[in-house]
């Protein structure tokens, strides 16, 4: 077994730390951050993941899991053959990656490695950072250490499934024996090494996030031409998913992608790119049609309210997606923020995330765990998040408290015929034909638009604007029309 340290008790750094403990290695974790490091040592994971503090209890049990809220006084060593840095590099406002953090901590470690440390970074990087970590590491006190590029590929909320058992491990240097090292510590996990140069694997991280957001928006963009050609984008991702060069992840449309990985690593690459030059026209579309995703909700409300300045909606969710408290660039809270700034009266609902989380940007939003309550008087509920609650949510209680039933469904999760028969007016994205308004031309005149002499094919707005004629508020509100809808 392999003597590891691991600078960084973050998302990834104590996913990685506790993980290598449970496969019998010994671990220190490393955090400047006291309260973080005490936290851990009483075996209470300061992150919020499924199943990490059974993993931390059981290193901490184990004996093999330790954790340093400083760094060893030379000529104290840090005792670890392999030194994993895990340490947050966030979006500078220039757009390129902020590293202080990470030449932090090169520059405190280095004087207390092994002659024989290999440094393996964890951490996203922009391509070529790790040449610059071995000549910042040669020359702050560690004149023989390496550096092996190991990205990681967590998701929050199946980190530790996704490191234990990975699709693939990429490790990349320009150094063999501290590969063929770093490889040996990767043996019993079971999946495939990719072993690269350092400058590839760096740039692996940042093509497959790249690619993933890039799905994700795609999709979106396809819904968006159905919603206008009166397909169902939910179809359209189940046809295009069983092709298996497309594959059926990341295909699930919506209001579109966040989180503390995404919208970096897709802003930083378009960055790097532009200051060589090169115009990542792909990965700009990718950013634009992500932020308008936002909008659609604003789209769906004003065509059924008709206005959105002083009516009342309940935004479902805050983190940036289920399984995570999270709020890290929620795409949940940005339409929070867009509805509030479009003078609609806002609450936002999610169980999972406390108040005092959410960003300073939004300090007028109002957050609260009591689904029942936001929804008293509402116009309108925003389903953002899809938490198991709000998938399942109590339909007729909500249409009973609520000043008018309408439903903007943000992530097309929810059975619209249920949500329908409880008497609620029900909107999503790119599924024109799952919000009732059955816009298809009559049978008998579907040739005449083949023929090019209909343009102006039947959309979704105009079955908004029959249901704003028909939909009037709760005081003479006929439910049972809506319900016949
Ligand atoms: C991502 C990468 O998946 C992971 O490999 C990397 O290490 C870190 O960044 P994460 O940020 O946890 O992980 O979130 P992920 O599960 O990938 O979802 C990203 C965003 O895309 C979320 O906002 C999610 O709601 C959205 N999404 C995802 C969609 O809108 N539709 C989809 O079909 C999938």
């Amino acid at each position: 077994m392999a003597e590891i340290a691991v600078i960084g008790c973050g998302q990834a750094g104590l996913v990685v730390a506790t993980a290598f403990a449970s496969k019998g290695h010994h671990v220190t974790g490393i955090d400047l951050d006291r309260r973080k490091i005490e936290a851990c040592r009483m075996g209470v994971a300061p992150i919020d993941e499924p199943g990490l503090d059974e993993l931390l209890t059981q290193g901490l049990a184990s004996g093999r899991l330790t954790f340093l809220d400083q760094y060893p006084e030379y000529p104290e060593r840090i005792p670890a053959e392999f030194v994993f840095i895990a340490v947050g590099t966030p979006t500078s406002p220039s757009g390129a990656s902020d590293l202080h953090a990470l030449k932090s901590a090169i520059t405190r470690m280095a004087p207390a490695l092994r002659d024989d440390a290999i440094v393996v970074n964890k951490s996203t990087v922009p391509v070529g950072t790790c040449d610059e970590m071995v000549r910042l590491l040669r020359r702050s006190g560690a004149p023989k250490a390496t550096v092996v590029s190991n990205p990681e590929f967590l998701q929050e909320g199946d980190a530790i499934h996704n490191f234990i058992e990975p699709d693939r491990i990429v490790l990349g240097s320009n150094d063999p024996d501290s590969l063929e090292r770093v490889a040996g510590l990767y043996e019993d996990f079971g999946a495939t090494v990719v072993q690269c140069d350092v400058r590839t694997a760096e740039m692996i991280k940042y093509a497959s996030n790249a690619f993933l957001a890039m799905k994700v928006s795609f999709i979106n963009e396809m819904a968006s031409i159905c919603e206008v050609l009166g397909a169902d984008v939910s179809g359209v991702a189940h046809g295009m998913g069983m092709d298996r060069r497309i594959g059926a992840q990341f295909l699930r449309a919506g209001i579109g992608w966040g989180g503390s990985c995404f919208p970096k690593d897709v802003s930083a690459l378009e960055y790097a790119a532009s200051l060589h030059g090169v115009r990542a026209q792909l990965l700009r579309g990718v950013q634009e049609t992500n932020r308008d995703q936002r909008r659609q909700v604003l789209r769906k409300l004003r065509g059924v309210l008709g206005r959105l300045e002083t009516a009342r909606v309940v935004v479902l969710g805050a983190s940036f997606k289920p399984n995570t408290s999270d709020v890290r660039e929620s795409p949940a809270l940005e339409v929070a923020s867009l509805l509030r700034l479009g003078g609609a009266e806002v609450r936002v609902v999610d169980p999972h995330v406390v108040p005092e989380s959410v960003p300073a940007q939004f300090p007028y939003l109002d957050v609260t765990g009591d689904l029942m309550a936001a929804a008293q008087d509402a116009d309108a509920l925003v389903l953002a998040t899809e938490w198991p609650e709000f998938i399942d949510l109590p339909l007729e209680d909500l249409a009973g408290v609520m000043r008018r039933p309408l439903i903007v469904d943000g992530r097309n999760v929810l059975d619209d015929r249920a949500v329908r028969a409880a008497g609620f007016i029900y909107r999503c994205i790119g599924r024109p034909n799952a919000e009732g308004g059955g816009v298809t031309l009559p049978e008998d005149r579907a040739d005449e638009r083949l023929d090019g002499r209909i343009t102006d094919w039947p959309t979704v707005e105009r079955a908004e604007r029959a249901d704003r004629e028909r939909i009037p508020s709760r005081n003479g509100r006929q439910a049972a029309a809506l319900a016949s809808d």
